[in-house]
């Protein structure tokens, strides 16, 4: 099948984000400027450079209760933020955090998870999850959007210091199978990494 984007695909859901799978998930932890810790996935996330590195995360429509998503406010107002990986172990966890919850509820509570503070940041790291990011706020850029009455905003982190477990590091690299860090699919589905392998380049 072939559809046009301007156009209804004809299928029961929209099979876009099947489309571009899988895609990591951003488990960000950010500070309001009354001190609220807050947790919430984010799978339109990705890293856009190593050198140095920097992160995007896509916000999507706006909070239930109004204004903007809870994360995009917080990472604007403190200019900084963690993205914690989610290993497939805090799956359950990570979806506690998705509900659209007032700013004043602490998502982590919620969910069983505790914190440990940050080197360079405020806000602090979930401590059960094995690989933290911790970035400072770089650019937002508004995308274009065709929901009425919604919205689209694009964040881009610079990643200041990076967390790595001793556990998951065997011989200075970074054991994937260790983590099976979770992946977000189409749908409601989700995936996990639990099988890797390496490939030379031809011209290695
Ligand atoms: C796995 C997963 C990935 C998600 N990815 C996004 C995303 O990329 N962009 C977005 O706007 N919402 C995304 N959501 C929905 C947000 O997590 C949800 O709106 C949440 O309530 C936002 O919380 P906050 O207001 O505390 O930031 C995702 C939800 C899940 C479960």
């Amino acid at each position: 099948m072939f559809y046009k984007t301007s156009e209804h695909h004809g299928l029961p859901h929209n099979p876009f984000k099947s489309c571009v799978a899988p895609r990591p998930i951003a488990w960000v932890s950010s500070l309001h400027p009354d001190g609220t810790i807050n947790l919430a996935p984010y799978s339109f996330f990705n890293a856009l450079t190593s050198d140095p590195p920097m992160v995007m995360i896509s916000f999507n429509g706006y909070h239930e209760h109004g204004g903007e998503k809870d994360t995009l406010y917080n990472i604007k107002a403190c200019g900084e933020f963690v993205v914690n990986m989610v290993p497939l172990t805090l799956k359950d966890a990570m979806n506690v955090t998705t509900a659209n919850l007032a700013h004043e509820v602490d998502e982590l509570a919620l969910a069983g998870l505790s914190t440990e503070d940050s080197q360079l940041v405020k806000p602090p790291r979930v401590k059960e999850s094995p690989i933290h990011l911790e970035c400072e706020f770089f650019k937002e850029i508004q995308l274009p959007c065709t929901l009425p009455d919604s919205i689209n905003t694009m964040i881009i982190g610079s990643v200041l210091g990076v967390h790595i477990s001793d556990e998951v590091l065997v011989d200075g690299l970074v054991d994937l199978s260790r983590i099976k860090p979770l992946a977000r699919l189409g749908y409601m589905q989700y995936t996990s990494v639990d099988e890797l392998f390496a490939m030379a380049r031809p011209d290695d």
